[in-house]
Protein backbone atom coordinates (compact mmCIF):
# COMPACT_ATOMS: atom_id res chain seq x y z
CA UNK A 1 0.00 0.00 0.00
CA UNK A 2 1.28 3.53 -0.88
CA UNK A 3 0.91 5.90 1.72
CA UNK A 4 0.71 10.19 0.96
CA UNK A 5 3.70 11.80 0.25
CA UNK A 6 5.41 13.48 3.50
CA UNK A 7 6.15 17.38 3.07
CA UNK A 8 9.62 16.66 2.80
CA UNK A 9 8.20 14.76 -0.58
CA UNK A 10 6.56 18.33 -2.01
CA UNK A 11 7.89 21.03 -3.76
CA UNK A 12 5.67 23.93 -4.92
CA UNK A 13 5.15 23.82 -8.95
CA UNK A 14 3.71 26.81 -10.31
CA UNK A 15 2.10 26.06 -13.60
CA UNK A 16 1.34 27.71 -16.40
CA UNK A 17 -1.95 28.50 -15.04
CA UNK A 18 -1.42 29.78 -11.48
CA UNK A 19 1.16 32.10 -13.08
CA UNK A 20 -1.40 33.48 -14.99
CA UNK A 21 -3.43 33.99 -11.59
CA UNK A 22 -0.60 35.24 -10.65
CA UNK A 23 0.09 38.13 -13.05
CA UNK A 24 -3.20 39.00 -13.00
CA UNK A 25 -3.37 39.01 -9.40
CA UNK A 26 -0.83 41.57 -8.90
CA UNK A 27 -1.77 43.68 -12.34
CA UNK A 28 0.87 43.24 -15.05
CA UNK A 29 2.24 46.12 -14.76
CA UNK A 30 3.06 46.33 -11.60
CA UNK A 31 4.40 42.72 -11.55
CA UNK A 32 6.39 44.19 -14.62
CA UNK A 33 7.91 46.68 -12.37
CA UNK A 34 8.54 44.82 -9.48
CA UNK A 35 10.56 42.49 -11.60
CA UNK A 36 12.74 45.33 -13.02
CA UNK A 37 13.44 46.49 -9.51
CA UNK A 38 13.88 42.75 -8.34
CA UNK A 39 16.25 41.96 -10.99
CA UNK A 40 18.12 45.44 -10.65
CA UNK A 41 18.54 44.62 -6.77
CA UNK A 42 20.33 41.25 -7.98
CA UNK A 43 22.42 43.51 -10.20
CA UNK A 44 23.45 45.71 -7.05
CA UNK A 45 24.95 42.34 -5.80
CA UNK A 46 26.80 40.73 -8.94
CA UNK A 47 29.62 40.05 -6.82
CA UNK A 48 27.47 37.62 -4.71
CA UNK A 49 26.49 35.20 -8.14
CA UNK A 50 28.46 32.66 -9.32
CA UNK A 51 28.30 33.01 -13.02
CA UNK A 52 28.93 30.68 -15.93
CA UNK A 53 28.10 31.09 -20.00
CA UNK A 54 25.12 29.26 -20.22
CA UNK A 55 24.90 25.79 -21.59
CA UNK A 56 23.99 25.73 -25.27
CA UNK A 57 23.31 22.53 -27.27
CA UNK A 58 22.54 24.11 -30.94
CA UNK A 59 21.30 21.75 -33.73
CA UNK A 60 20.65 22.92 -37.08
CA UNK A 61 16.71 24.56 -36.14
CA UNK A 62 17.18 26.09 -32.89
CA UNK A 63 19.03 25.65 -29.49
CA UNK A 64 18.61 24.25 -25.56
CA UNK A 65 19.83 26.31 -22.81
CA UNK A 66 20.40 25.23 -19.22
CA UNK A 67 20.95 28.71 -17.05
CA UNK A 68 22.60 28.50 -13.94
CA UNK A 69 23.86 30.55 -10.90
CA UNK A 70 23.68 30.77 -7.47
CA UNK A 71 24.32 32.97 -4.64
CA UNK A 72 25.61 30.73 -2.09
CA UNK A 73 22.17 30.60 -0.31
CA UNK A 74 20.08 29.65 -3.29
CA UNK A 75 20.89 27.82 -6.46
CA UNK A 76 19.05 28.07 -9.64
CA UNK A 77 18.45 26.95 -13.39
CA UNK A 78 16.44 27.87 -16.51
CA UNK A 79 15.85 25.59 -19.35
CA UNK A 80 15.21 27.37 -22.54
CA UNK A 81 14.93 26.87 -26.45
CA UNK A 82 14.87 29.00 -28.91
CA UNK A 83 13.35 27.52 -32.21
CA UNK A 84 12.83 30.07 -35.07
CA UNK A 85 10.74 28.11 -37.46
CA UNK A 86 8.59 26.54 -34.24
CA UNK A 87 6.21 29.30 -35.36
CA UNK A 88 5.12 27.64 -38.57
CA UNK A 89 4.12 24.41 -37.16
CA UNK A 90 2.14 26.37 -34.37
CA UNK A 91 4.73 25.84 -31.50
CA UNK A 92 6.32 28.92 -29.82
CA UNK A 93 9.95 29.47 -30.47
CA UNK A 94 10.77 29.92 -27.14
CA UNK A 95 9.64 27.49 -24.12
CA UNK A 96 11.05 27.09 -20.14
CA UNK A 97 10.99 26.23 -17.01
CA UNK A 98 13.06 26.89 -13.55
CA UNK A 99 13.86 25.57 -10.26
CA UNK A 100 15.42 26.99 -7.38
CA UNK A 101 17.32 24.71 -4.31
CA UNK A 102 18.27 25.45 -1.07
CA UNK A 103 22.52 25.37 -1.04
CA UNK A 104 22.43 23.98 2.00
CA UNK A 105 20.76 20.49 1.23
CA UNK A 106 20.22 20.42 -2.21
CA UNK A 107 16.60 20.25 -1.86
CA UNK A 108 14.51 21.99 -4.53
CA UNK A 109 12.59 24.53 -3.03
CA UNK A 110 10.37 25.77 -6.29
CA UNK A 111 9.62 24.63 -9.61
CA UNK A 112 7.95 26.68 -11.83
CA UNK A 113 6.89 27.49 -15.89
CA UNK A 114 9.53 29.62 -17.17
CA UNK A 115 7.77 30.54 -20.67
CA UNK A 116 5.81 33.20 -19.40
CA UNK A 117 8.29 34.09 -16.78
CA UNK A 118 10.65 34.33 -19.19
CA UNK A 119 8.42 37.27 -21.21
CA UNK A 120 7.89 38.87 -18.24
CA UNK A 121 11.98 38.83 -17.19
CA UNK A 122 13.38 39.74 -20.07
CA UNK A 123 11.03 42.82 -20.63
CA UNK A 124 11.80 43.88 -16.92
CA UNK A 125 15.45 43.33 -17.76
CA UNK A 126 15.43 45.62 -21.40
CA UNK A 127 13.61 48.29 -18.92
CA UNK A 128 16.24 48.09 -16.33
CA UNK A 129 18.77 48.66 -18.85
CA UNK A 130 16.62 51.33 -20.20
CA UNK A 131 16.11 53.43 -17.45
CA UNK A 132 20.13 53.87 -17.08
CA UNK A 133 20.59 54.06 -20.77
CA UNK A 134 17.59 55.60 -22.90
CA UNK A 135 17.01 59.00 -23.20
CA UNK A 136 15.42 61.48 -20.70
CA UNK A 137 12.03 61.36 -20.83
CA UNK A 138 11.42 58.90 -23.75
CA UNK A 139 8.05 58.54 -24.73
CA UNK A 140 8.52 56.82 -28.31
CA UNK A 141 9.40 53.14 -28.69
CA UNK A 142 9.77 51.49 -32.00
CA UNK A 143 8.72 47.07 -31.45
CA UNK A 144 10.83 45.92 -34.44
CA UNK A 145 9.37 42.22 -34.57
CA UNK A 146 5.70 41.34 -32.75
CA UNK A 147 5.84 37.98 -31.59
CA UNK A 148 5.44 36.55 -28.61
CA UNK A 149 7.85 39.04 -26.30
CA UNK A 150 6.76 41.97 -28.36
CA UNK A 151 3.73 43.44 -25.83
CA UNK A 152 5.75 42.18 -22.81
CA UNK A 153 8.75 44.34 -24.17
CA UNK A 154 6.40 47.23 -24.72
CA UNK A 155 4.10 47.14 -21.61
CA UNK A 156 7.46 46.80 -19.43
CA UNK A 157 8.64 50.14 -21.15
CA UNK A 158 5.69 51.85 -20.60
CA UNK A 159 5.41 50.95 -16.96
CA UNK A 160 9.07 51.62 -16.08
CA UNK A 161 9.85 54.74 -18.85
CA UNK A 162 6.99 55.88 -18.99
CA UNK A 163 6.61 55.62 -22.95
CA UNK A 164 3.49 56.53 -24.61
CA UNK A 165 3.78 55.57 -28.31
CA UNK A 166 4.67 52.68 -29.50
CA UNK A 167 5.41 51.95 -33.40
CA UNK A 168 4.79 48.82 -34.45
CA UNK A 169 7.00 46.65 -37.55
CA UNK A 170 6.98 43.07 -38.35
CA UNK A 171 8.08 41.16 -41.43
CA UNK A 172 4.50 39.27 -41.39
CA UNK A 173 1.44 41.99 -40.99
CA UNK A 174 -0.22 39.39 -38.64
CA UNK A 175 1.59 39.49 -36.10
CA UNK A 176 1.71 43.14 -35.92
CA UNK A 177 -1.82 43.07 -36.23
CA UNK A 178 -2.29 40.52 -33.64
CA UNK A 179 0.38 42.79 -31.06
CA UNK A 180 -2.14 45.68 -32.15
CA UNK A 181 -4.96 44.29 -31.12
CA UNK A 182 -3.14 42.91 -27.98
CA UNK A 183 -2.10 46.40 -26.92
CA UNK A 184 -5.15 48.08 -27.51
CA UNK A 185 -6.73 49.44 -24.00
CA UNK A 186 -3.67 49.58 -22.22
CA UNK A 187 -2.88 53.15 -22.73
CA UNK A 188 -0.67 53.66 -25.12
CA UNK A 189 -0.61 55.28 -28.60
CA UNK A 190 -0.23 52.11 -31.25
CA UNK A 191 0.73 52.50 -34.89
CA UNK A 192 1.29 49.91 -37.27
CA UNK A 193 4.14 50.30 -39.64
CA UNK A 194 4.79 48.87 -42.99
CA UNK A 195 8.59 49.10 -43.30
CA UNK A 196 11.06 49.27 -40.43
CA UNK A 197 12.06 52.98 -41.59
CA UNK A 198 8.32 53.83 -40.87
CA UNK A 199 8.71 51.98 -37.71
CA UNK A 200 11.68 53.99 -35.98
CA UNK A 201 10.79 57.54 -37.10
CA UNK A 202 10.79 59.40 -34.00
CA UNK A 203 11.29 56.46 -31.82
CA UNK A 204 13.92 57.13 -29.28
CA UNK A 205 13.82 53.50 -28.10
CA UNK A 206 13.97 51.43 -30.78
CA UNK A 207 13.44 47.38 -29.69
CA UNK A 208 14.49 44.78 -31.85
CA UNK A 209 13.08 41.34 -31.48
CA UNK A 210 13.00 39.13 -34.24
CA UNK A 211 13.71 35.50 -34.41
CA UNK A 212 15.78 34.00 -37.31
CA UNK A 213 18.80 31.79 -37.15
CA UNK A 214 20.79 33.86 -39.29
CA UNK A 215 23.18 36.67 -39.76
CA UNK A 216 20.05 39.48 -40.19
CA UNK A 217 20.38 43.09 -40.62
CA UNK A 218 16.74 44.17 -39.46
CA UNK A 219 18.43 47.36 -38.66
CA UNK A 220 21.16 49.37 -40.98
CA UNK A 221 23.26 51.98 -40.37
CA UNK A 222 21.69 54.98 -42.11
CA UNK A 223 18.71 53.99 -40.14
CA UNK A 224 20.10 54.70 -36.68
CA UNK A 225 20.22 58.38 -35.54
CA UNK A 226 22.30 59.89 -32.84
CA UNK A 227 21.23 59.81 -29.72
CA UNK A 228 18.62 56.96 -29.36
CA UNK A 229 18.85 53.77 -26.98
CA UNK A 230 18.42 50.40 -28.73
CA UNK A 231 17.95 47.22 -27.33
CA UNK A 232 18.18 44.28 -29.34
CA UNK A 233 16.72 41.19 -27.78
CA UNK A 234 16.85 38.98 -30.48
CA UNK A 235 20.25 38.25 -31.93
CA UNK A 236 21.05 36.01 -29.09
CA UNK A 237 22.78 32.92 -30.58
CA UNK A 238 26.41 32.16 -32.18
CA UNK A 239 25.11 33.18 -35.49
CA UNK A 240 21.84 34.73 -35.24
CA UNK A 241 22.58 38.87 -34.61
CA UNK A 242 19.80 41.71 -36.27
CA UNK A 243 22.10 44.70 -36.55
CA UNK A 244 24.33 46.05 -38.75
CA UNK A 245 27.91 45.70 -37.70
CA UNK A 246 28.29 49.17 -38.73
CA UNK A 247 26.02 50.48 -35.81
CA UNK A 248 27.75 48.54 -33.45
CA UNK A 249 30.94 50.69 -34.44
CA UNK A 250 29.02 54.07 -33.37
CA UNK A 251 27.16 53.06 -30.12
CA UNK A 252 28.44 52.35 -26.41
CA UNK A 253 27.95 48.63 -25.70
CA UNK A 254 26.02 47.21 -22.79
CA UNK A 255 25.92 43.87 -21.85
CA UNK A 256 24.65 41.35 -19.55
CA UNK A 257 27.70 39.10 -19.09
CA UNK A 258 30.48 39.91 -21.50
CA UNK A 259 31.75 35.74 -21.64
CA UNK A 260 28.54 35.20 -22.80
CA UNK A 261 27.34 38.04 -25.02
CA UNK A 262 30.57 38.03 -26.58
CA UNK A 263 29.70 34.56 -28.26
CA UNK A 264 25.70 35.31 -28.52
CA UNK A 265 25.03 38.84 -28.58
CA UNK A 266 25.19 41.42 -31.22
CA UNK A 267 29.08 41.94 -30.77
CA UNK A 268 30.23 38.00 -31.76
CA UNK A 269 30.36 40.64 -35.04
CA UNK A 270 33.54 42.78 -33.21
CA UNK A 271 36.97 41.48 -32.26
CA UNK A 272 37.28 39.99 -28.79
CA UNK A 273 38.54 43.16 -26.86
CA UNK A 274 35.60 45.25 -28.14
CA UNK A 275 35.04 47.78 -25.57
CA UNK A 276 31.53 47.21 -23.71
CA UNK A 277 30.18 47.76 -20.55
CA UNK A 278 28.72 44.96 -18.11
CA UNK A 279 25.19 46.88 -17.19
CA UNK A 280 25.76 45.81 -13.26
CA UNK A 281 28.86 48.28 -13.47
CA UNK A 282 26.46 51.17 -14.68
CA UNK A 283 23.60 49.70 -11.66
CA UNK A 284 26.05 50.16 -8.66
CA UNK A 285 27.33 53.70 -10.09
CA UNK A 286 30.99 51.76 -10.76
CA UNK A 287 30.75 53.25 -14.79
CA UNK A 288 28.53 55.89 -16.86
CA UNK A 289 25.44 54.93 -18.14
CA UNK A 290 23.88 57.46 -20.70
CA UNK A 291 26.22 60.71 -20.56
CA UNK A 292 25.48 63.21 -23.38
CA UNK A 293 22.20 63.20 -25.23
CA UNK A 294 23.67 62.15 -28.93
CA UNK A 295 25.54 58.75 -27.82
CA UNK A 296 23.62 56.07 -29.04
CA UNK A 297 23.27 53.62 -26.55
CA UNK A 298 23.19 49.80 -27.43
CA UNK A 299 21.82 47.10 -24.68
CA UNK A 300 22.41 43.88 -26.76
CA UNK A 301 20.82 41.32 -24.35
CA UNK A 302 20.95 37.69 -24.81
CA UNK A 303 19.41 36.62 -21.39
CA UNK A 304 21.52 36.33 -17.91
CA UNK A 305 20.84 33.26 -15.65
CA UNK A 306 20.51 36.01 -12.66
CA UNK A 307 18.12 37.47 -14.42
CA UNK A 308 15.88 34.40 -13.76
CA UNK A 309 16.96 33.71 -10.84
CA UNK A 310 15.69 37.40 -9.92
CA UNK A 311 12.13 36.48 -11.40
CA UNK A 312 12.37 32.22 -9.99
CA UNK A 313 12.81 34.39 -6.03
CA UNK A 314 9.99 36.82 -7.11
CA UNK A 315 7.49 34.07 -7.88
CA UNK A 316 8.29 32.43 -4.61
CA UNK A 317 7.81 35.19 -2.60
CA UNK A 318 4.31 35.48 -3.70
CA UNK A 319 3.39 32.28 -3.06
CA UNK A 320 2.24 32.05 0.53
CA UNK A 321 -0.01 34.92 0.57
CA UNK A 322 -1.93 34.15 -3.04
CA UNK A 323 -1.50 30.16 -3.20
CA UNK A 324 -0.95 30.03 -6.67
CA UNK A 325 0.75 26.65 -6.52
CA UNK A 326 0.54 22.95 -6.60
CA UNK A 327 2.45 20.77 -4.13
CA UNK A 328 4.43 18.03 -6.67
CA UNK A 329 5.31 14.85 -5.21
CA UNK A 330 8.94 15.36 -6.93
CA UNK A 331 11.37 14.57 -4.04
CA UNK A 332 11.63 10.59 -3.14
CA UNK A 333 11.57 10.49 1.36
CA UNK A 334 12.46 7.04 2.41
CA UNK A 335 11.37 7.03 6.20
CA UNK A 336 15.28 5.77 6.41
CA UNK A 337 17.18 8.62 4.43
CA UNK A 338 19.33 5.00 3.10
CA UNK A 339 16.75 3.08 2.85
CA UNK A 340 15.69 3.71 -1.06
CA UNK A 341 15.10 0.39 -2.44
CA UNK A 342 13.13 0.05 0.94
CA UNK A 343 10.56 2.31 -0.21
CA UNK A 344 10.51 1.02 -3.89
CA UNK A 345 10.40 -2.17 -2.57
CA UNK A 346 7.51 -1.76 -0.23
CA UNK A 347 5.20 0.00 -2.61
CA UNK A 348 4.64 -3.10 -4.83
N1 LIG B 1 17.50 38.46 -24.99
C1 LIG B 1 16.72 37.67 -24.30
O1 LIG B 1 16.82 37.58 -23.07
C2 LIG B 1 15.65 36.91 -25.01
C3 LIG B 1 14.61 36.31 -24.29
C4 LIG B 1 13.58 35.69 -25.01
C5 LIG B 1 13.62 35.63 -26.39
N2 LIG B 1 14.69 36.18 -27.05
C6 LIG B 1 14.75 36.15 -28.51
O2 LIG B 1 13.83 37.12 -28.97
C7 LIG B 1 13.39 36.76 -30.29
C8 LIG B 1 11.89 36.90 -30.39
O3 LIG B 1 11.29 35.91 -29.57
P1 LIG B 1 9.73 35.66 -29.68
O4 LIG B 1 9.40 34.64 -28.65
O5 LIG B 1 8.99 36.96 -29.69
O6 LIG B 1 9.69 35.00 -31.15
P2 LIG B 1 8.46 34.90 -32.17
O7 LIG B 1 8.84 33.85 -33.15
O8 LIG B 1 7.18 34.75 -31.42
O9 LIG B 1 8.41 36.34 -32.88
C9 LIG B 1 9.44 36.77 -33.73
C10 LIG B 1 8.83 37.72 -34.75
O10 LIG B 1 9.89 38.27 -35.55
C11 LIG B 1 9.38 38.47 -36.85
N3 LIG B 1 10.49 38.67 -37.79
C12 LIG B 1 11.37 37.74 -38.27
N4 LIG B 1 12.24 38.34 -39.11
C13 LIG B 1 11.93 39.66 -39.12
C14 LIG B 1 12.48 40.80 -39.77
N5 LIG B 1 13.53 40.69 -40.59
N6 LIG B 1 11.93 42.03 -39.54
C15 LIG B 1 10.84 42.15 -38.72
N7 LIG B 1 10.27 41.10 -38.08
C16 LIG B 1 10.81 39.87 -38.27
C17 LIG B 1 8.55 37.23 -37.10
O11 LIG B 1 7.63 37.41 -38.15
C18 LIG B 1 7.87 37.03 -35.73
O12 LIG B 1 6.61 37.68 -35.67
C19 LIG B 1 13.90 35.34 -30.53
O13 LIG B 1 15.01 35.43 -31.38
C20 LIG B 1 14.31 34.85 -29.16
O14 LIG B 1 15.37 33.93 -29.22
C21 LIG B 1 15.69 36.82 -26.39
Amino acid sequence: MTSAPSPLALVPFVSVENMMKLVHHIGLEKFLTDLTDRIEVDYWRWQDFDKTARIASHSKEGVIELMPTSDGEVYGFKYVNGHPKNTRSGLQTVTAFGLLADVNNGYPVLLSEMTLLTALRTAAASAMAARHLAPDHATTMAMIGNGAQSEFQTLAMKAVIGIQTVRLYDTDSKATEKCARNLAGHGLQVISCSSPEEAIQGAEIITTCTADKQYATILTDNMVGSGVHINAIGGDCPGKTELHRDILMRSDIFVEYAPQTRVEGEIQQLDTDHPVTELWQVVTGEKPGRTNPRQITLFDSVGFAIEDFSALCYVRDQLKSTGYFQDLDMLADPDDPRDLFGMLHRAR
